[in-house]
C-alpha cells in the first residue's frame, strides 16, 4: 500500500478481537515510527508498550476501573491486545536547546518558554506514523486521550514524573462483527476549499 492508500483506508477502530499480535510486530513498528522528525533531532520521545492480558488489564484498571465501565460506549476497545503510550521528555528538549547551535532560541531554560511543547508534537508525530504502519499491516487502531489519568499511568508503570503524553494508541485485529461508527467518525469531512486558505485566510 502507498502512503496515500493507507491514509485513505485508515479509520479509527474501537472494537478488537482478543487475538494477540505477532511477537515481532510491535518492536518493528515502534522502531519504524520513531523515524518521524523530532525538534532539533532531540529524539526525546520514549514509548510505554503494554502487551498481553496482564499489562493491558492493568492499564484499564488504572484508567477505567470496572465500576465505571457500565456506561462506557466502547467495550470492545478494552479487548485490544496492545497499547502504546508515547511520552515526550521535556528535560531532553531543554538540554538539547541549551547546546551551542540552539541556545539563541532561548528555549533551553524553562518549559514555560516553549510556545509549543515540542515533546508533545514529536510524540504525536510518532503516533501518526504508528497508525499508518498498523493500517499497512491490515490491523486496526484507535488513538485516544489519557484525560486526567496521565499521572496515574505514569505512577502505575514507573514512567518519570516529568514525562508528558498526548494519548494512547490501542492496536489489534478489528472485531468486524462489533464495529460501528462513533458519532465523531460519522461526521462528514469538510471540503478542501473550506479548510485550505490560499494566500490569505
Ligand atoms: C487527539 C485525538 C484524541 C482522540 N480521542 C479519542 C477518544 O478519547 N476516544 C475515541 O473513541 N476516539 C478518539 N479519537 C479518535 C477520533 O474520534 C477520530 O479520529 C475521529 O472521529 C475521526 O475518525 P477517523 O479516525 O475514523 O477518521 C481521538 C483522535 C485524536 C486525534
Amino acid at each position: 500500500m502507498s502512503v496515500s492508500e493507507v491514509l485513505a483506508a485508515r479509520r479509527t477502530c474501537r472494537s478488537f478481537a482478543p487475538e494477540p499480535l505477532a511477537d515481532w510486530l510491535l518492536d518493528e513498528l515502534v522502531d519504524k515510527a520513531r523515524r518521524t522528525p523530532t525538534a532539533g533531532n532531540c529524539q526525546g520521545v520514549e514509548f510505554l508498550i503494554l502487551e498481553g492480558t496482564d499489562q493491558v488489564t492493568s492499564f484499564w484498571d488504572t484508567t477505567l476501573p470496572s465500576d465505571r465501565r457500565g456506561g462506557f460506549p466502547w467495550p470492545g476497545l478494552l479487548s485490544a491486545p496492545a497499547l502504546v503510550v508515547p511520552f515526550g521528555l521535556p528535560e531532553v528538549y531543554l538540554k538539547r536547546y541549551s547546546e551551542n547551535d540552539k541556545v539563541a532560541s532561548g528555549m533551553g531554560g524553562d518549559k514555560a518558554d516553549w510556545a509549543v511543547p515540542y515533546w508533545l508534537t514529536d510524540a504525536a508525530f510518532s503516533m501518526m506514523a504508528l497508525q499508518l504502519l498498523v493500517v499497512e499491516q491490515g490491523l486496526g487502531c484507535c488513538f485516544f486521550g489519557l484525560f486526567d489519568n496521565e499521572a496515574a499511568v505514569r505512577q502505575r508503570f514507573g514512567v518519570p514524573d516529568t514525562a508528558r503524553s498526548p494519548g494512547v494508541l490501542a492496536i489489534g485485529h478489528p472485531d468486524e462483527a462489533a464495529l460501528r461508527p462513533s458519532r465523531s467518525s460519522s461526521r462528514v469531512r469538510s471540503p478542501l476549499a473550506t479548510v485550505a486558505h490560499r494566500g490569505n485566510w
